[in-house]
This record gives C-alpha cells, structure tokens and sequence, in this order.
C-alpha cells in the first residue's frame, strides 16, 4: 500500500453528483473533505473523483481503487438519499467483502442530534481488500457533522487492515 507523503494514509475522495459532472455545480463537498483530510495530519488525498451517480461507473472505480491499492481510505460523498438517482450505496456493496456498520451507525446516531433527517441517509461503510470504503452524505454541512464523528477513529481500523496494529489497547 503506497503511504508517501510525510508517512501519511492514502485516501481517495469520489464525488457523486450528476450536475458537478457536467459542471454545472461546484464541487464544495469533495473539498471539505480533502481539507479535514489535510487537517488531520494523518491522511493526504491521493486521488479525486466527480463522477455522475452512475451505479456502473461507481462500481467500477471502487474495485479499481482497492484492487490497484491506490487508497487505504475511500470516502464518497452524495448519493445516499431516497432520490431515484441516488445509488452510492448500491454500488458500494456491490464491491463489498465485508461489511462496517458501526461507522455508518455511529455518524447516524451523532447527525440524529443536529437533524432528524440524519435517518435519510442510506450510507454504508465496507472493506474490500485493504481499503476501508464510507459513504458520506452529500452535502457540506453533512459532510462536515458525519466525518468530524468517525474520523479520529477510522485509523484504528484502518491499521488493523493493513496488519499494521494487532492489539486494542483500551483507550
Ligand atoms: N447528516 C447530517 N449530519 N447533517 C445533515 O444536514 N442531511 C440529511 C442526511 N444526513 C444531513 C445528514 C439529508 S437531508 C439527507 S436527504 C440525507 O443525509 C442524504 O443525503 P444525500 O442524498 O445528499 O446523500
């Protein structure tokens, strides 16, 4: 797994939104996320993607990326609502070997908080080979409320996948 950068964690940002595909909207979501990335001082964004929600061509992407071992970390953001377009979860489990509930369970439970809404979103959290995949909501605010949640905590996994931690010291 390629970690280059100052030791840091590979990480993929894939952005679904037709209307960003075709330009006609700003991508402010994959940006949000690339800076907590940044911010982290644990991950640095390998690659980004805005891509139409296309369940194909979403599909295809994730198993290039954890199959080519280009990220350990994939976030999404979009598509995980209740419009007829919205398949980013569908795809994401499409690629799954094994399924991570607790990540996606525990952004619903701290964004059910801010919003009710929060129960809308169909995101899902899986691994396949090496690579941890989470689907985030779509937009900024979400963004923001979901991945302050989880990230402080996905290394942890993270580095068990990649057989670099074994034991769980109790925090
Ligand atoms: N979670 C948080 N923390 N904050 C939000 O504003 N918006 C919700 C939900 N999750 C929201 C949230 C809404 S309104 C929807 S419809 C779903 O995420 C799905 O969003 P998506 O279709 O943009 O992926």
């Amino acid at each position: 797994m390629k970690d280059t950068r100052e030791n840091r964690i590979s990480a993929a940002i894939i952005t679904l939104s037709d209307k960003g595909a075709k330009g006609e909207r700003e991508d402010v979501s994959g940006a949000c996320i690339e800076k907590m990335l940044e911010e982290s001082n644990t991950y640095y964004v390998e690659e980004y993607h805005l891509i139409p929600d296309d369940e194909e061509k979403l599909e295809t992407l994730l198993r290039e990326i954890c199959d080519e071992k280009r990220a350990r970390l994939i976030l999404t953001t979009g598509g995980t609502g209740f419009s007829k377009r919205d398949i980013t979860p569908e795809a994401t489990l499409k690629v799954a070997e094994k399924i991570a509930p607790g990540i996606s369970e525990a952004m619903r439970a701290a964004s059910m908080q801010v919003t009710k809404r929060a129960m809308l979103s169909r995101g899902v959290s899986v691994i396949r080979n090496e690579t941890l995949i989470v689907n985030l909501p779509g937009s900024p605010k979400a963004v923001r409320e979901n991945l302050e949640t989880v990230l402080p905590t996905l290394i942890h996994g993270i580095e068990i996948l990649g057989g670099e931690a074994q034991e769980c010291a109790a925090e």
